[in-house]
């Protein structure tokens, strides 16, 4: 085993998992068009790959969802829609 530095200046991890059935889940509240809408933003901005935008799998708060977790900064914010992801990339997403 290596151990490294994080190669990233900040790490958006943005929750994209279906639960399936009737279980509440980010997938179910467009957590896959939340994800690509900010990674889209992140390199519009110049910011990839300094600033790492990724898909996670379940982060354990699936009623809450879609749920974004940010990086070192230790943020997370619940209940994200698409009409909200400017305001992250406005606080995260920045040269
Ligand atoms: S499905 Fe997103 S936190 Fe569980």
């Amino acid at each position: 085993m290596k151990q490294n530095d994080i190669p990233y200046e900040r790490q958006i991890f943005v929750c994209t998992n279906d639960c399936g059935g009737e279980k509440a889940s980010c997938g179910d509240q467009r957590g896959l068009d939340v994800f690509r809408a900010l990674r889209t933003l992140a390199k519009e901005r110049g910011l990839h790959p300094r600033v790492r935008v990724a898909q996670a799998t379940c982060l354990g708060q699936c009623s809450m969802g879609v749920n974004v977790m940010v990086f070192p900064d230790n943020i997370w914010y619940s209940h994200v829609g698409l009409d909200e992801i400017e305001i992250i990339a406005d606080r995260y997403l920045t040269a």
